[in-house]
C-alpha cells in the first residue's frame, strides 16, 4: 500500500476493480534484490544502492535495463521476478496486466526465448495458484532492432505459440531510433496474421509522427503512451474516432522528463477531448510509481470525480488482452463499486 497516500483514498482505490495495460518486467526490480544479486555475481553497480533509480531520462534508464535484467539469469531468478510482479499487482488490487517483456535485455538469456517463456510462465502460474492476479504476456521489439531481426523474433513466437503470450510490442527509444515504423511493419504484419494483438510504444520519446505510424504502419490496436498525440489536433480526433486507447504512466512521463510537472501533462486533455485513457505504472520499482499512486496523482491534479475514475478503469479492462471471461468478471466487479 502507498503509504504517502491517506488511508482510506488508498484503500477505496485498491478497491476499484482495474487492469493494468503498460507494465514491464523489466521494471520490476527491487534495489536490494540487484544489489543482492550483483554482490553474488561479483558485479559492482554503478552506483550506491541509495543511488541506483536516479536516471537521467530515458537512454540512461534503458542503459540501466541492460544491467539489471543481466543479472536475471537464473530460471530461479526470473521465477521469483514473475511472482513478485503478481504480488505488486495484489497489492494495488489491480485485477489483471499485460506484462511487456523485452528479451534484447536479458543477456544470459538469448536464444532460449521458449525456455525464458516458460520460466516467467511458472512464475505466473504459481502467483495465479496463489490469488495473484492473472497475466498476459506482450513480448517487445526495441526500437534500434533490425528488420530481420524484428521478423526472427515473431518467426520464433509463431512456431513456439506460447500460451502465456497474448501480444507483439516494440519499446525503446525513438528519439535515438528515428522513425522506424516501416523497418517493423513486416514483423507487425506476421504477429497480427498470427493471432496476436499489437501493442506499440510512441509519442513518448517521439512525436505524433510516432503515432501516427503506430496506427497506419503497425496496426495498433494500443498505443503505450502516445500523450504526445495532444500536440496534433487530427491525431487527436483520429484517435477518438478509432476509438484506440492509450496506456499513460504520468510518473514515468515525470521521471524520464516528458513533462517537467504533473500541471503540464495532458493526460486530462486527452481523456475530456474524447480519448480513451487508462493509468498505468510503466517501471513501478525503478521509477517509484504504483498503480494506486497514479490514480490518487490524477484524481488531485485533475479533480476526478469517482465516475471518472471508474471510466478510466472501465477503460484499462476494456482495453487489456485478457479473456473475455476475465475481462467480464472485472467489469461486473467494477459497476458495484
Ligand atoms: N522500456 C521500459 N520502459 C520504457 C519506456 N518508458 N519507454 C521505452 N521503452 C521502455
Ligand atoms: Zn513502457
Amino acid at each position: 500500500m502507498n503509504t504517502s497516500l491517506p488511508e482510506l483514498e488508498a484503500h477505496r482505490l485498491k478497491s476499484l476493480p482495474k487492469a493494468e495495460v503498460h507494465l514491464h518486467l523489466e521494471g520490476c526490480f527491487e534495489a536490494a534484490t540487484i544489489a543482492q544479486w550483483a554482490k553474488t555475481e561479483g558485479l559492482a553497480l554503478p552506483r550506491p544502492q541509495e543511488d541506483l533509480f536516479k536516471f537521467s531520462g530515458l537512454a540512461d534508464f534503458l542503459g540501466f535495463l541492460d544491467l539489471a535484467c543481466g543479472l536475471a539469469c537464473t530460471t530461479e531468478r526470473l521465477v521469483a521476478l514473475s511472482y513478485g510482479l503478481c504480488q505488486r499487482l495484489a497489492d494495488n488490487g489491480t485485477g489483471y496486466a499485460d506484462v511487456i517483456f523485452n528479451p534484447t535485455h536479458w543477456h544470459a538469456w538469448h536464444g532460449r526465448l521458449g525456455a525464458m517463456l516458460d520460466a516467467m510462465d511458472a512464475g505466473f502460474k504459481a502467483a495465479e495458484q496463489d490469488g495473484l492476479p492473472r497475466v498476459g504476456v506482450c513480448v517487445s521489439l526495441l526500437r534500434t532492432q533490425s528488420a530481420d531481426a524484428a521478423i526472427e523474433l515473431v518467426d520464433a513466437l509463431r512456431a513456439l505459440r506460447h500460451p502465456r503470450v497474448v501480444a507483439l510490442s516494440v519499446d525503446g527509444n525513438e528519439a535515438i531510433a528515428g522513425r522506424t515504423g516501416p523497418r517493423f511493419a513486416e514483423a507487425f504484419r506476421r504477429a497480427g496474421d498470427a493471432g496476436l494483438r499489437r501493442t506499440v510504444h510512441a509519442g513518448e520519446s517521439s512525436g505524433p509522427e510516432g503515432v501516427w505510424d503506430a496506427v497506419n504502419v503497425l496496426g495498433a490496436d494500443r498505443i503505450d503512451h502516445g500523450v504526445r498525440a495532444i500536440e496534433d489536433a487530427a491525431l487527436v480526433r483520429m484517435l477518438v474516432d478509432r476509438q484506440i486507447p492509450l496506456g499513460i504512466c504520468p510518473t514515468s512521463n515525470l521521471v524520464l522528463g516528458v513533462y517537467p510537472s504533473i500541471l503540464d501533462h495532458p493526460i486530462e486533455r486527452l481523456r475530456s477531448a474524447g480519448v480513451r485513457v487508462s493509468v498505468n505504472t510503466d517501471d513501478p520499482a525503478l521509477l517509484g510509481a504504483s498503480l494506486i499512486g497514479e490514480y490518487a496523482l490524477c484524481r488531485r491534479t485533475f479533480g476526478w470525480t469517482d465516475a471518472m475514475t471508474k471510466s478510466v478503469a472501465r477503460t484499462s479492462i476494456d482495453a487489456s488482452f485478457a479473456s473475455s471471461d476475465v475481462k467480464a468478471q472485472l467489469l461486473a466487479a467494477l459497476k458495484d463499486w
